[in-house]
């Protein structure tokens, strides 16, 4: 019988977490979550100047927080954070494979440059972070790793690179939860859906109506409705499930909003 599950933590009190594209957005929203559970926060993002804005943030609210500046499509740069964090923290319990890019193109507009860039940041990325990390987990015998992947893995017209970026996320998530399934880590994916980021925040007033009506809940996702279901993903307790992909989107992927 396989006991692995019986030595796992019973809180996330104390528990180191990487947060990768947590300087800002989504990420920043999950590490905040995570820090007010009790985590020990590492954050990975290559944008210099927001992760020190992020730190100073996440201090001033009390959170224990480091930062690195990595770019997760390196697998050198990764394991040099990895290294790095295991020598001041001695150990890795929970991975956020958050850090992602958008990439919007029609197919007969787009290249292979194109394609591989979207593939490699947001797919590549979490194989390299997830690798990286593995053994140490295996070793404790405890770990959690949540992929953040998109609602629009379902298909978008014009989101042919993202979309399958995202739909590959699925598949990495569910193998890795199988391979892992007897060493005491789980392996879920978060799809959401249109969240309030910087990003929204620089489109019209006409286009943001415009993506309000295709929400079935006539709202726009925060920050805090992805970092709440990562939480559950990433809690001791959450230990017997493994291989999920949990859409947190207001209803979009029922498909009509018309409801
Ligand atoms: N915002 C949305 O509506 C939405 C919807 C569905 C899925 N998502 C996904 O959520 C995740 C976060 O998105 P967001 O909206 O917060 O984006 P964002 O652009 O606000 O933040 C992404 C962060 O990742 C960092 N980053 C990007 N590439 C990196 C790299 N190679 N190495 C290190 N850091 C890198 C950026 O510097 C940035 O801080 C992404 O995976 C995205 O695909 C977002």
């Amino acid at each position: 019988m396989n006991q692995t599950n019986t030595i796992a933590p019973a809180s996330l009190q104390g528990l180191v977490a990487i947060v990768t594209g947590g300087a800002k957005g989504i990420g920043l929203g999950i590490a905040r979550e995570l820090a007010q559970g009790g985590c020990r926060i590492a954050l990975w993002d290559f944008d210099d100047a927001a992760l020190g804005e992020a730190e100073r943030t996440l201090s001033s609210e009390g959170a224990d927080v480091t930062t690195f500046k990595v770019d997760v499509s390196s697998v050198d740069q990764v394991e040099a954070a990895v290294a790095r964090l295991l020598a001041s923290h001695a150990r890795i319990d929970i991975l956020v494979n958050n850090a992602g890019i958008g990439g919007d193109k029609l197919v007969s507009k787009m290249d292979l440059a194109f394609w591989s860039r979207v593939i490699e940041i947001n797919l590549n990325s979490q194989f390299i972070c997830s690798k990286a990390v593995l053994a140490q987990m295996a070793q404790n015998r405890f770990g959690r790793i949540i992929n953040i992947g998109s609602r629009a893995w379902l298909g978008n017209r014009g989101q042919a690179a993202y979309s399958a970026s995202k739909g590959a996320v699925v598949s990495l998530t569910r193998s890795l939860a199988l391979e892992y399934a007897r060493k005491g880590i789980t392996v879920n994916a978060v799809a959401p859906g249109i969240v309030e980021t910087p990003l929204f925040a620089t489109l019209t007033e006409e286009v943001r109506q415009s993506l309000h009506k295709t929400v079935p809940m006539e709202r726009i996702g925060q920050p805090q409705d992805i970092a709440r279901a990562v939480r559950f993903f990433a809690e001791p307790g959450s230990s017997y499930v493994t291989g999920q992909l949990l859409y947190v989107c207001g209803g979009r992927s029922l498909g009509s909003p018309s409801v």
